[in-house]
């Protein structure tokens, strides 16, 4: 069990910086998610949490304790590299007490550790089996209990459903989320699918170009965006944005999106010039009269609603409504924006501003 804190860490290549000050802290016992596009740092990040990477600067703190320049095996972080690299000659009873044998534990404490193990992860009744002739989820069970023998602090986990197809993912996802819960260690957990972060993590950190965007809960992530890259990450669809030139005043509850009376939550801070409303595609209503009029460009049907696509004066902007409803393109419809969830950027630096909404969030 343990807490990872994590202070203004950076990681240089040559001249190529790959992590960039990156502050966070992973509470005990917490399912962590490192979440971003393909390069932004993540391996990097989870290495240098292992120790097998070293930090250009900053620190690590491993409960308390500074650990950024000690050697992995001295941090007692368990890697699953890749959920499928069992040992191909061994049975699943070998391969799991593989460390600890190499370690010298005593026999009578390997049986009954591994009799703990396979009690958890529910495959007591293969133990003797090959692993060659194993199912996929066996497998990623049995090279789960090799990393769960050790009784490490934490485990780092890199994308370890990547290789799996759709359906076969989502149901390790939940296996691998629910043995979490069972063992309560601090997991960190490696992915660039906003989706699993979202459905598996209590919180998130989303990185890009070695930057953390933005780092809390799941709700804090989707809600309050700090940046225009998070609110575009996050979400499928992702987040609207219509700029526009303008002033936004602080302690003002709306803005003139050119020359229409927009509700916004209340603005902790102003701005002037090129701002972008940003609005949930689920936080926007269609409806006959308005002022903020869209010309259905596409619908498309999804059974539990439906997501329109709409050519606005601010550009295309996505609406999910009622799936019974008939929308039919070139049709032109109102727009009618939920003022309470809105989030404004700054169009210029990429940051949102702070609102009653995001305010002590951000
Ligand atoms: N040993 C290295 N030497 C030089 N550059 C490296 C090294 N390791 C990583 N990089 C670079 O650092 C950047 C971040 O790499 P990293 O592997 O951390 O990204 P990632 O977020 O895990 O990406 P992916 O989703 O593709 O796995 C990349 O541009 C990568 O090419
Ligand atoms: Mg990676």
């Amino acid at each position: 069990m343990a807490t990872i804190e994590i202070r203004d860490l950076r990681k240089q290549f040559g001249d190529f910086t790959a992590v960039r000050e990156s502050s966070f802290t992973i509470e005990d016992g917490e399912f962590f998610m490192l979440l971003g596009p393909s390069g932004c740092g993540k391996t990097t990040t989870l290495r240098m949490i292992a120790g097998l990477e070293l930090p250009t600067s900053g620190e690590i703190y491993l409960d308390g304790e500074e650990v950024s320049q000690k050697l992995a095996r001295e941090r007692d972080i368990a890697f699953v590299f890749q959920m499928f690299a069992l040992y191909p000659h061994m049975n699943v009873r070998k391969n799991i007490t593989y460390p600890l044998v190499s370690q010298g534990w005593p026999r009578n404490r390997i049986k009954a550790k591994l009799d703990e193990v396979a009690g958890i992860l529910g495959i007591r009744d293969i133990l003797d089996r090959p692993v060659g002739g194993l199912s996929g989820g066996d497998r990623q069970r049995v090279a789960l209990g090799r990393a769960i023998v050790r009784e490490p602090k934490a485990f780092m986990m890199d994308e370890p459903l990547g290789a799996l197809d759709a359906e076969f993912r989502e149901r390790m996802a939940e296996e691998l989320r629910a043995l979490h819960d069972r063992m309560g260690a601090t997991t960190v957990y490696v992915t660039h699918d906003q989706l699993e972060a979202m459905q598996m993590g209590d919180k998130i950190v989303v990185m890009n170009n070695a930057v953390v965007e933005q780092f809390g809960t799941p709700r804090e992530i989707y809600d309050t965006p700090a940046t225009m890259f998070v609110a575009d990450f996050i979400g499928d669809p992702s987040m609207n944005f219509l700029p526009f030139e303008g002033v936004l005043a602080e302690g003002a509850s709306s803005v003139s999106l050119g020359g229409i009376e927009t509700a916004i939550p209340m603005a902790r801070e102003g701005a002037r010039g090129r701002l972008v409303l940003g609005a949930r595609p689920e936080h926007i209503a269609l409806t006959d009269d308005g002022p903020l009029r869209g010309r259905v460009a596409a619908t498309e049907y999804l059974g539990t609603s439906q997501v329109v696509t709409l050519d606005t004066g601010f550009g295309e902007v996505k609406a999910r409504i009622a799936a019974d409803r008939r929308m039919a393109p070139g049709e032109t419809a109102a727009l009618t924006i939920d003022g309470t969830r809105v989030t404004m950027f700054d169009e210029g630096t990429g940051r949102a501003l702070r609102s009653e909404l995001n305010e002590g969030v951000i």
